[in-house]
């Protein structure tokens, strides 16, 4: 059974009477759960001995208010699912619990927010790094779990925990596809069928890049050129960027002799869609 917290109170009460053996991993959500967010869950389970997943669309991460209110808020599945899991506690705050005040303080992970999401989203990976910090402030966990899905988030992660002595590991757990290759997302299922269809395209782009640098090509310009035919040639798609970029800076890098992201983000309708790959050059495969 999962137990529903809705207070960070209730958290503490629980918190008092762990074992000081017990290992306490953390899963952050915003809920609308699927099969990515379950290999999130799985890792956890695997690592640690108790499981809290938290469930909180954030609005501060949220730079368009009509995204925030679109975002589908099913707590009751969510809750069935975490279930099915093997979550111990899951976490449901409302907005007032987490934001009593107006929040005055936010954290900022220069360099790394800056390109790719971070520069068509602005403000939302300093509402991302706060509402993190502040989770991990609540519950302490020894582990916290990220999917490599949101590469960029999970890059900001890693250096907000190096930068600012938090105690705990963060985890990256691979990204999980349907069988054509789409990532996962909470937004697919806002593709019509025509769109759907066109999504993969994405992932394919992305394999494509891969493959060029994996073939020994080095030049960042002539990669992204090649990799992008699968995805300008069809009207319905918009590209939002398409990049190669440091594992740790999240910075473009013009020539490839180390392994890189290729991350990119496109439109589909009014649907955005993200996702990222590894690149390893051929002298650094093993
Ligand atoms: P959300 O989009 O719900 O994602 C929660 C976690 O699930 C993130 O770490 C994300 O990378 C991971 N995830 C989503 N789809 C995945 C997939 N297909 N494969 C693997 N992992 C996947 O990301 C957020 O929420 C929020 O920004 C949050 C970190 C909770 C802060 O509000």
């Amino acid at each position: 059974m999962s137990t529903v917290l809705r207070h960070v109170a209730e958290w503490k009460t629980v918190a008092a009477s762990l074992g000081r053996d017990s290992m306490l991993g953390l899963v952050p959500t915003m809920g609308a759960l699927h099969d990515g967010h379950a290999a999130l869950l799985d890792e956890a389970r695997r690592q640690c001995s108790l499981v809290i997943a938290s469930i909180f669309v954030n609005p501060i991460q949220f730079d368009q208010r009509g995204d925030y209110d679109l975002y589908p808020k099913k707590l009751d599945d969510d809750v069935a699912f975490c279930e099915a899991k093997g979550v111990d506690y899951v976490f449901a705050p409302s907005e007032r619990e987490m934001y009593p005040e107006r929040q005055r303080t936010f954290i900022e992970v220069e360099e790394l927010s800056q390109h790719l999401c971070g520069a068509y989203r602005p403000g939302h990976f300093r509402g991302v790094a706060t509402v993190v910090l502040k989770l991990f402030n609540i519950f302490q966990p020894h582990f916290a779990f990220f999917g490599e899905k949101d590469y960029q988030q999970l890059a900001i992660v890693r250096r907000l925990v190096r930068d600012l002595n938090v105690p705990l590991q963060v985890v990256g757990v691979p990204t999980v596809r349907e069988p054509d290759g789409l990532a996962m997302s909470s937004r697919n299922r806002r593709l019509n069928s025509r769109q759907r269809s066109l999504a993969p395209r994405l992932y394919q782009a992305l394999t494509a890049a891969r493959e060029a640098v994996a073939g020994g090509e080095t030049r960042a310009m002539a990669i992204k050129e090649r990799a992008l035919t699968v995805l300008t040639n069809v009207p319905e798609i918009r590209l939002e960027y398409f990049e190669l970029v440091d594992v740790e800076t999240v910075q473009p890098v013009a020539v490839i002799d180390a392994p890189v992201r290729a991350a990119a983000a496109i439109w589909i309708g009014n649907i955005r869609l993200i996702d990222n790959v590894l690149c390893v050059p051929p002298a650094l495969r093993s």
